[in-house]
């Protein structure tokens, strides 16, 4: 098969090393002239230091990367995923599948990202959308080491017909699901616990202070899935709490490193400033606080986190907040 890549960065280098390994042909498109001349030249991923398939080729021609094959594979940031979108619409001439690998929400409008493409993309040109999510740091996948994700679609031939594009018996196994609204919000809401889990780490707080905060964040997650309906089974599965996991106990993890400089006291801004990479917890932190206060739902953890990155509460007063709150039945 072929397959478009748009977004060459960590995870859209990591996804395209496991199709490649899979034998399909890869096309990657960057809009950094940079990155694609380091694909093709030295078959490195920059931002990881990492070699890769020597048969991925890239590009920055928008309409070589369209006409290429009729599954898009987005792993751009959330915050440009309009452009991106925008950007390969005029040469879109036949229905593609969509397959989104980024995990966010947008803050202004709480759109899913399977809801911005159905927005978006001319329903002539949309074969069907899947969202690939779980436990996945790119920086194992490009070793090779065992990870275990989720393909999920609302459409169950699409979800499975991505798990059989992705699945690699030696190092990438792949589940399907038909929870997309789940496979989305896990991998979106799991960011903002990363970024509270590091803010306590860099507040020197210990492992009971971190399990707490995951177990609480779970259930505060979980219900953003009531409210929208998603299912249990996901947030108890890859897409909710194993990513849940791996995203608060990790080093890989930008919106955990993130957090930490700013428990540390480093400002906000010179943090983001300081990270290469997205970090996606800040904007999904906005968005999630922003709705649980129109729709009334009790969400304390994504409060006072919203509280220190945007109206610079002290993170010592916002978790002694936390703590003082009125005593009640788990
Ligand atoms: N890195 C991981 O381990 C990992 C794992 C799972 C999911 N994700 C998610 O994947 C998304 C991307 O993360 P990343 O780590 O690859 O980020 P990254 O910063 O490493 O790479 C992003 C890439 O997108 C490119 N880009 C920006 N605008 C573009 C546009 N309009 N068109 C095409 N390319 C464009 C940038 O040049 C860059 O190469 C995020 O939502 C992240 O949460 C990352």
């Amino acid at each position: 098969m072929k397959v478009t890549v748009i977004g060459g960065g960590s995870w859209g280098l990591g996804l395209s090393k496991v199709l490649a390994d899979n034998g399909h042909d890869v096309l990657v498109y960057d809009v950094n002239e940079k990155i694609v001349d380091k694909i093709n030249t030295l078959h490195i991923c920059i931002q990881l230091n990492e070699f890769i398939p020597e048969s991925i080729k890239a590009t920055n021609q928008i309409k070589e990367a369209v006409n290429f094959s009729d599954v898009l594979l987005f792993v751009v940031p959330t915050k440009v995923l309009r452009q991106a979108i925008t950007s390969i619409i005029p040469d879109l001439d036949r229905p593609k599948l969509f397959i989104n690998a980024a995990k966010g929400i947008e803050p202004e409008t709480f759109k899913r990202v399977s809801e911005i493409f159905e927005e978006m993309i001319d329903p002539d040109k949309f074969k069907g959308f899947v969202a690939l999510s779980g436990p996945s740091h790119a920086e194992e996948v490009m070793k090779g080491l065992p990870t275990l994700i989720t393909s999920a679609s609302k459409s169950q031939e699409n979800a499975k017909y991505v798990q059989s594009l992705l699945h690699n018996s030696d190092y990438f196994r792949v589940y399907s699901s038909t929870d997309l609204i789940g496979a989305e919000l896990g991998g979106a809401l799991k960011n903002i616990f990363a970024l509270a889990t590091g803010l306590l780490r860099g507040q020197g707080l210990g492992d009971n202070a971190v399990a707490a905060l995951m177990t609480r964040g779970l259930v505060e997650m979980g219900k953003f899935y009531d409210y929208f309906g998603a299912g249990k089974e996901s947030l108890m599965g890859l897409t909710g709490v194993g990513d849940l996991i791996v995203t608060c106990t990790s080093p890989h993890s930008r919106n955990y490193q993130a957090g930490y400089k700013i428990g540390k006291g480093k400002d906000l801004n010179e943090t983001l400033d300081s990270m290469t990479m997205v970090v996606e917890g800040i904007r999904t932190c906005e968005a999630a606080y922003h709705l649980a206060k129109k729709e009334n739902i009790d969400a304390p953890i994504i409060n006072a986190l919203y509280d220190v990155v945007f109206n610079r509460v002290d993170p010592k007063l916002a978790y002694e907040q936390l703590l003082s709150r009125d005593q009640k039945a788990e």
